[in-house]
């Protein structure tokens, strides 16, 4: 049998504190601090906790050639040779290994930053549900809490040199952008004009045109900027009450301009995908259309490959496109919202999404608002 390490691999030495109640009301000692390797292998996406034995053999094990099992055993023993195969952290071409060699084929094939990865694959959530009490606490609740916060802005310069601008003229933008708000008091029962979701998902994700680079190399324009020209976010939408179209999951594809079915859903099981896909923040359920950002990896990676900055270029990108949906919104009357603190793991099934290769960024909404001020917002006031 022939084995190798998994491709990408960090090991973190965890440090968890303990307290013990009965030494501390005895008044001794009371917190002690247990030390474990953590092995952070983003092929599998959760931790596995190794002993000594085992992190020598991690260290003893090539990612790239395959090598005789048995001569690592001689080396490292069975025993940690056989846990690190039946974790997945040792992949083997034995036929029982296929299925955890195929989660490391896969990672090796998207050309993923090692550092990149592991940090996609261990900052997602699953069913994680926002404390609705803290998620806006009073201002007053942080500053007890935390102290005062950082000022709002810094001033590099204090002795008189800094250059006082002109103040700035006004422009054509000037409406839509002191318009734009996060909207956190949708109206329920508002219904979404087919044309209006049309020209909000053209204008914000399709192609405005392509152009061939090289034989076969594609690159669309669209109406934000993206690394490379690639544009490599897909748009998922999760229409709830958007005019002539079934409420259920769809893919938006960017140059037919046409949203393609995945899932039909009953509006109430809409409304709880809505809710498990946002954490639970039930300000942003009532948005007739939920718009989902992932990013197809492998598009970007294919020109950065295993790339410093090819992560932050993706996250950048999904923001981007993010800005222009609120734009859009904003000139279609309505607020909108963009948000990270999203159930990537949920979402992933529900779109049938692999993470190593889709990476869920962040989901968006928008929908005519109610007038009511249940959830605080952040409107422009004019002077
Ligand atoms: C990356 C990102 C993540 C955000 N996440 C959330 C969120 O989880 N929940 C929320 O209610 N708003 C979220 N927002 C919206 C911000 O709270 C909002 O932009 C900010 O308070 C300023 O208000 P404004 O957009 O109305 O100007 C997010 C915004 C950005 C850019």
């Amino acid at each position: 049998m022939l084995v190798r390490r998994c491709a990408v691999l960090f090991v973190e030495p965890r440090e968890d504190l303990d307290v013990d109640w009965a030494a501390l009301f005895a008044g001794q000692g009371a917190i002690g601090a247990t030390l474990q390797w953590v092995a952070l292998a983003p092929h599998l996406g959760e931790e596995v906790v190794v002993d000594a034995a085992e992190l020598a053999a991690l260290g003893g094990v090539g990612l790239t050639l395959w090598q005789e099992q048995a001569d690592y055993e001689a080396r490292f023993g069975a025993e940690a040779i056989a846990r690190l195969l039946a974790t997945g952290l040792l992949v083997s071409d034995a036929p029982e290994g296929a299925a955890l060699r195929e989660r490391d084929e896969v990672l090796r094939s998207q050309h993923w930053r090692p550092l990149s990865a592991a940090v996609h694959m261990f900052s997602r959530w699953a069913d994680m549900r926002v404390d609705k009490g803290m998620q806006f606490p009073s201002f007053e609740e942080l500053v007890e809490n935390y102290g005062t916060p950082p000022d709002p802005t810094i001033n590099r310069r204090d002795d008189g040199q800094a250059i006082t601008l002109p103040p700035p003229q006004s422009g054509k933008l000037d409406d839509t952008l002191f318009q734009r708000y996060t909207g956190r008091n949708f109206d329920p029962s508002a219904v979404l004009p087919l044309a209006t979701a049309s020209r909000l998902l053209q204008r914000a994700f399709g192609a405005q045109g392509e152009r061939e680079m090289a034989p076969d190399a594609f690159v669309l324009k669209k109406l934000s900027p993206s690394a490379g020209g690639l544009h490599p976010t897909e748009v998922y939408v999760l229409a709830q009450r958007v005019d002539g179209v079934a409420p259920g999951l769809y893919h938006y594809q960017p140059t037919q301009h046409a949203l393609e079915p995945l899932t039909a859903l009953a509006p109430a099981d809409a409304e709880q995908l809505a809710l498990r896909m946002v954490a639970d923040q039930d300000w942003f359920v009532p948005a007739p259309m939920l718009v989902v950002l992932v990013t197809r990896v492998e598009r970007n990676f294919w020109k950065y490959r295993n790339h410093a900055k090819a992560y932050r270029a993706v996250l950048l990108d999904a923001g981007h496109l993010s800005q222009t949906f609120y734009l859009l919104a904003t000139e279609a009357g309505m607020p909108a919202f963009v948000t990270a603190a999203v159930n990537e793991v949920d979402i992933e099934r529900a779109l049938g999404l692999d993470p190593l290769k889709d990476m869920v960024v962040a989901v968006c909404g928008c929908g005519p608002a109610s007038g009511a001020q249940h959830t605080v917002e952040m409107r422009y006031e004019a002077k």
